[in-house]
């Protein structure tokens, strides 16, 4: 278990495809329960259905149920939440013309010979099975749900999210496969809008909404310049930065831009002040992780300064599909920074079987600590199940 805040400090001092536009007329028109995840019985090598979807409604502040749901969470001491990433649990198959762009064809290619082997819907199945049991409070996803944007894999991947939970408990943020040529939104993350959207500014207090944007009125879901993007539950402060940008062909890198730094800085002084555990989500490894620079975050060195400044109880990643523990400096203490596995790999390749990381927070010692209790949850192929994996996360 680690203690966090104060006892850290003293422990260590495009549009345009006519097919993607004849997709989106079929909204609607199949079964949901054909493309809900775990519904196909198929082989792992077998195509996810991106069968069409209505998403449900992101719940109003007069809905009762999400009222109460909240309240739970703030009546008590203790928060549990997941961490996702990367699950990639959709099907090319069917692409058509959509296809026809050089990046999209090489991410084809990767997906017909590897990818598409790789990645498991049943794996991704069990993995929500397993949560569902679990009961946790939030559920956090740091993005890749997709291979290369296509307007049918964002339907397919909301479908997926539906099945992972309301998105009052669900929050994503976008990865670079969810940004992978440029695309309407429209045609992309609007699909995932209740999921991806945080907080109006007008919903907390001034000091903390003007560290926001939130969505503009003709825009369902956040755009990159909108970001950071913030949900709070309880003393629980969840921030979505985005560095889902479009990049050249063979290039997977990030970029968050000094407009979402100064914000996030801003923000995370904010909560700090206001006795939150910040959790900072972004796709991209924000440590040095060794990953050539067509992979790798631009201003990763700008991130890690103003943290360094201001501070973050955890930062949570993806991209990288394995395990990634570092400790970030920062102002009082080292900030552990967890990348974890894809949720629906098979496990072909040593470290890369999938996962998924659970968090509890609790009050600490003192008024400003926390305990950070992690745990992980690993893919079990002779069970088919996941179940505890008792190594030691960080
Ligand atoms: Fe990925
Ligand atoms: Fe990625």
């Amino acid at each position: 278990m680690l203690v966090v805040g104060e006892a850290v400090k003293s422990e260590r001092g495009e549009r345009g495809e006519r097919g993607e536009r004849g997709e989106r007329g079929e909204r609607g028109e199949r079964g949901e329960s054909e493309a809900r995840v775990g519904s196909r019985r198929s082989a792992e090598e077998e195509p996810v259905s991106d069968a069409p979807a209505d998403l449900p409604n992101e719940a109003s502040e007069e809905d009762p149920d999400r009222r109460s749901e909240v309240s739970s969470v703030r009546g008590r001491d203790e928060i549990r939440f997941a961490h996702l990433s990367d699950w990639h649990a959709t099907s090319l198959v069917g692409g058509g013309r959509a296809l026809l762009r050089p990046k999209r064809l090489s991410g084809w290619a990767s997906w017909a010979f590897s990818r598409r082997y790789r990645h498991s819907h049943r794996v991704l199945e069990a993995a929500f099975r397993d949560l569902q049991s679990l009961g946790v409070d939030r559920i956090l996803v740091t993005g890749d749900l997709t291979h290369v944007s296509l307007e049918r894999e964002f339907r397919a991947a909301a479908v997926q999210l539906e099945a992972l939970g309301d998105p009052e408990r669900v929050f994503l943020i976008p990865g670079n496969h969810d940004c992978y040529v440029p695309v309407p939104h429209e045609a992309a993350w609007d699909y995932w809008a209740p999921y991806l959207a945080g907080g109006r500014p007008q919903d907390f207090d001034p000091e903390i909404g003007a560290c926001l944007t939130g969505c503009r009125p003709d825009a369902p879901a956040p755009r990159h310049q909108d970001y950071p993007t913030l949900r709070l539950a309880g003393r629980l402060a969840m921030i979505g930065l985005c560095s889902a940008v479009p990049t050249p062909l063979f290039r997977a890198g990030g970029r968050l831009g000094r407009l979402q730094l100064d914000r996030l800085e801003r923000l995370l002084v904010a909560l700090e002040e206001r006795g939150f555990f910040r959790v900072v989500m972004i796709h991209h490894p924000v440590a040095e992780t060794g990953e050539p620079a067509r992979r790798a975050l631009e201003d990763a060195a700008a991130l890690r300064e103003r943290l360094s400044r201001v501070g973050a109880e955890l930062v949570l990643h993806g991209h990288k599909h394995r395990r990634h523990v570092a400790m970030l400096p920062g102002p009082e203490g080292e900030i552990p920074s967890i990348g974890v596995p894809s949720s629906s790999e098979v496990g072909s390749r040593p470290g890369k079987r999938a996962q998924y990381h659970v968090y509890t927070v609790r009050p600490g010692g003192t008024g400003k600590a926390f305990e950070l209790e992690p745990e992980i949850r690993g893919y079990d192929p002779a069970t088919g199940r996941f179940e505890r994996i008792d190594e030691r996360l960080f």
